[in-house]
């Protein structure tokens, strides 16, 4: 025996697709069965409707803004081993909390290489993505680069405006190439439009006190630091690198011989 799959009336079908419910026509068809058989009240049955709309149009949302973002690769805070960092346990339970990201504060990961730094930094950006905020992850150079394309054709004070509508800017790896002067302006004007109105989370190798090193003026610097830190929560990432202890204990001998 064979069951047709239910159809759905034409007028209805096109009502929906034109007001773009795509996932009620999607579901309506079996719905209607389905409330015919349980004798669902019609606002039950009306309810269920709205909330698969509503669940399906969040999770595509969710997504697109996840495509947005740029993040490089996958991580999430629940991957993270804390104990096993020098975070500490609360401190990454404030930051799990987002509540940062509306109060427009900044997050510095600073640390050595291979001790979480991009991984909690990804990893929190998704979770801002999950809780409903608008993210973008870029490596320094790459936003360097791209407010440098800005200068090109006069439009770096519209390239910025359009970096502020995310709730947060990530900039991971700040500092692994010095910056030229234009640059380092650059990214000056970029953390200054930011300042106090929008979260930053910012991942580098170097201490404050090395920022000298890779930003070629002194007074940028200075000011640079001097936004960043007046509302920032600065993460020490101390210790050995996890990639090497993760290559060690996979039988990694080599690495010791
Ligand atoms: N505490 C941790 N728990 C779980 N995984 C970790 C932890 N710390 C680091 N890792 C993993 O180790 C690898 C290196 O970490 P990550 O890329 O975050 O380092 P990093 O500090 O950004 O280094 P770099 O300065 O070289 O960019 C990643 O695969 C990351 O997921
Ligand atoms: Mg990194």
């Amino acid at each position: 025996m064979t069951t047709t799959p239910p159809v759905l009336a034409a007028d209805l079908e096109t009502g929906l697709r034109r007001l773009k419910l795509a996932a009620m026509r999607r579901l309506a068809p079996e719905l209607l069965i389905t409330a015919k058989t349980q004798r669902w009240t019609p606002e039950e049955f009306l309810r269920t409707l709205i909330e698969a709309e509503i669940t399906a149009r969040d999770a595509s949302n969710t997504a697109t803004r996840r495509r947005l973002a740029g993040f490089p690769v996958t991580k999430t805070l629940d991957e993270f081993d804390v104990p096993a960092s020098s975070i500490p346990a609360a401190t990454f339970d404030y930051l799990a909390s987002l509540e940062w990201v509306p109060a427009g504060e900044n997050v510095c990961l600073i640390g050595p290489p291979g001790t979480g730094k991009s991984h909690v930094l990804v990893a929190l950006g998704m979770a801002a993505v999950q809780a409903g905020h608008k993210v973008k992850y870029f490596t320094a150079a790459d936003l360097v680069e791209t407010l440098y394309r800005g200068l090109a054709d006069n439009s770096v004070g519209r390239v910025i405006a359009t970096l502020l509508r995310n709730d947060v800017v990530l900039i991971d790896e700040l500092g692994f190439a010095p910056l030229d002067d234009t640059g380092a302006q650059l990214l000056f004007r970029f953390i200054a439009a930011a300042y106090e109105r929008r979260a930053l989370g910012i991942g580098s190798h170097w201490p404050f006190e090395a920022w000298g090193r890779f930003l070629p003026e002194h007074t940028t610097a200075v000011s640079m630091l001097d936004r960043l830190l007046h509302h920032c929560h600065v993460i020490i990432t101390d210790g050995d690198s996890y990639r090497m202890r993760q290559a060690r204990t996979k039988g990694g001998t080599r690495l010791n011989n």
